[in-house]
């Protein structure tokens, strides 16, 4: 592995060597062809692996063209510092023939989805992002180019991440800010995007990874039960006060990091979201039933998002990372560290949940498609009452309402005098 995760060029090189007197031409558009200088004659198909070859997109992160005395183009890589006649597409984009039924490899890491990306340009959100899937998912995302602001309840421990990263690359360093934000504080989550806003960047990934799991009641700062607070409220605020960048920045991605255990919101078995009950009083408390109402909420709230700002530009997709990854979700609670614990090794690495999450950000099939459940890359259905857009319609009137108290004040206190600055 080199230092940003991409495989050496030499391997993926070497199937693409041609026999002697062959050479390698480009059309305009991106078509590969080849010369046989021994026979005069010319085709498509690669003379050893048979492949036949569009290069298209940018080049990966790191690359640049120049050209030599001759005027011949030549691809400098400035993360190595190597330089090559070699289109580097042209590795990235030649795939092993596949005999029989093409088979996903689900144990990709975040770094294996981005290998032929170039994240140039792109500013990207990650709350949660000093820890587990979304660390792995920050450091993939910007050692591949893109600008990433990590959202972290705790500075010191996001400028620790930060670093962690940073030391990975010493050439092109990947471009990081940590800015706090605290989802149990609607307070807190103002202050995010008013601070984000300042820096007057486009937004074109949000990613709502942030969770906490709570052995015992607990309320925000609002008196919102903690884990339905954390976990769905304050995500929610967080879209509401982004959205305008998000559309302004289309066509943009919401990615809500939920789990399979959606499908299981009650002890009597039924997939029913009880929206009366929440958020959950001490005397209903279960962590784990908490925990799972929260993430069918998220998806929920990812399909509503997804009606609403689609038509705009803005699509949401909601993710599955795995099962059971050994993170610090379970630090709460001695019983759940002990089961995560016991299932790593049979469980992915936070790397490889990170990859789903990658995929749903980056990847160029969902152009423009959202309103989907994905685990490990495929778009699954979740649970019936998930896909209930009533029960959706239902909690984001729920989640408008807990937040209205402290929007009517934002709106005072930020909106007002920014509208009278501007008359
Ligand atoms: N691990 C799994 O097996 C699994 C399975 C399915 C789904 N997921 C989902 O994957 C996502 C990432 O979880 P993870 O496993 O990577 O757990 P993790 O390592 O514990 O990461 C959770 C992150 O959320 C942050 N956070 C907690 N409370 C916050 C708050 N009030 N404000 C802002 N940030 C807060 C944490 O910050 P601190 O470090 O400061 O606490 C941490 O950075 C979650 O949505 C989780 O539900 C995980």
């Amino acid at each position: 592995m080199a230092e940003n995760g991409v495989e050496e060029e030499e391997n993926m090189t070497s199937e693409n060597d041609l026999p002697p007197g062959w050479e390698t031409r480009f059309m305009t558009d991106g078509r590969i062809y080849y010369i046989d200088h021994n026979t005069k004659r010319t085709q498509w198909e690669h003379p050893k692996n048979g492949i036949v070859t569009r290069i298209e997109g940018e080049l990966p992160f790191g690359w640049h063209k120049e050209q030599d005395e001759d005027g011949q183009d030549y691809y400098v890589d400035s993360v190595k510092g190597k330089t090559t006649y070699i289109d580097p597409r042209v590795a990235l984009t030649t795939k092993p023939k596949v005999k029989g039924k093409v088979k996903v490899d689900t144990f990709k890491t975040a770094m294996d989805i981005l290998k032929d990306k170039n994240l140039a340009g792109k500013v990207v959100i990650i709350t949660g992002a000093n820890s587990g899937i979304g660390f792995e998912t920050t450091k993939a995302m910007s050692l591949y180019g893109a600008h990433v602001i990590m959202a972290c309840r705790d500075i010191r421990k996001g400028n620790m991440a930060a670093e962690k990263i940073r030391d990975i690359r010493k050439t092109l360093i990947p471009k990081l800010n940590v800015l706090r934000l605290d989802l149990a504080s609607l307070e807190s989550i103002e202050n995010f995007a008013e601070q984000f806003k300042a820096m007057k960047l486009p937004l074109h990934i949000l990613i709502c990874n942030a969770a906490v799991l709570s052995p015992s009641w607990q309320q925000t700062k609002d008196n919102i039960e903690l884990t339905f607070g954390v976990n769905h409220v304050g995500h929610h605020y967080l879209v509401k006060l982004l959205q305008d960048c998000l559309i302004k920045s289309a066509p943009a991605r919401v990615v809500v990091t939920s789990s399979e255990s959606h499908r299981f919101p009650n002890f009597n078995y039924t997939e029913e979201l009880d929206i009366k009950k929440l958020p959950l009083q001490k005397s209903d408390y279960w962590s784990i039933l908490a925990y799972n109402q929260s993430k069918l909420s998220n998806i929920l709230f990812s399909m509503e998002l997804n009606r609403r700002l689609a038509p705009q530009g803005v699509t949401s997709n909601a993710v599955h990372p795995g099962n059971m990854i050994y993170t610090s979700l379970a630090k709460n609670s001695w019983l759940y560290w002990m089961m995560y614990f016991l299932c790593r090794p049979f469980s992915k690495s936070p790397a490889q949940g990170a990859a789903v999450v990658t995929y749903c950000a980056t990847s160029r099939e969902l152009d423009n498609s959202g309103g989907y459940y994905f685990n490990n890359f495929y778009a699954i259905e979740p649970s019936k009452e998930a896909m209930n857009a009533e029960t959706a319609q239902e909690l984001w009137k729920l989640t408008d309402y807990l937040i209205s108290d402290r929007q009517k004040l934002y709106r005072c206190a930020v909106q007002v005098p920014r509208m009278l600055q501007d008359s």
